[in-house]
C-alpha cells in the first residue's frame, strides 16, 4: 500500500527536473498525478511513461486561462490573481 493512495497530486514544472523527480515519487506512492508544464514533447513521455496514473495537461502557471482547462485548477486562478496584486504592493528589488 502506497502512502498517497487515493490522493489525487497536480505536479506544475513536473515535465522534467525537480518536478519531474516529483511525480515519479509520488506516483510511486500511489498518487493520480497531473502534471501540469509548458513543454508538451517532455510532458506527454512522461505521462506515457508512467502509465494511466499519471496524465499530462499543457499549461502555463501564470496564466489564468490555462488555468480553467486544468481539472481542479479553479482554485490556481484566484491564487494567480491574489499573487500578481501582491507583487504590486511589493517594492522593486534593487540589483
Ligand atoms: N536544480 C537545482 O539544483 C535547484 C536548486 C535549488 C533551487 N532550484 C529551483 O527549483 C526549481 C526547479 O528547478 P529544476 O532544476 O527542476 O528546473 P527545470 O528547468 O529543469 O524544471 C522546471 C520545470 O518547470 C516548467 N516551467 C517553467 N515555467 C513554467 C510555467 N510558467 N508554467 C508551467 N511550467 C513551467 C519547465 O517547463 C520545466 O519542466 C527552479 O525554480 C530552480 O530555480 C533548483
Amino acid at each position: 500500500m502506497g502512502r498517497l493512495d487515493d490522493k489525487v497530486a497536480i505536479v506544475t514544472g513536473g515535465a522534467r527536473g525537480t518536478g519531474e523527480a516529483i511525480v515519479r515519487r509520488f506516483a510511486e506512492e500511489g498518487a493520480k498525478v497531473l502534471i501540469v508544464d509548458v513543454l508538451d514533447d517532455l510532458g506527454n513521455a512522461v505521462s506515457s511513461e508512467l502509465g494511466a496514473s499519471v496524465e499530462f495537461v499543457r499549461g502555463d502557471v501564470t496564466s489564468e486561462a490555462d488555468w480553467e482547462t486544468v481539472p481542479g485548477g479553479e482554485r490556481a486562478v484566484g491564487c494567480t490573481r491574489r499573487a500578481r496584486e501582491q507583487r504590486r504592493h511589493l517594492a522593486p528589488v534593487s540589483r
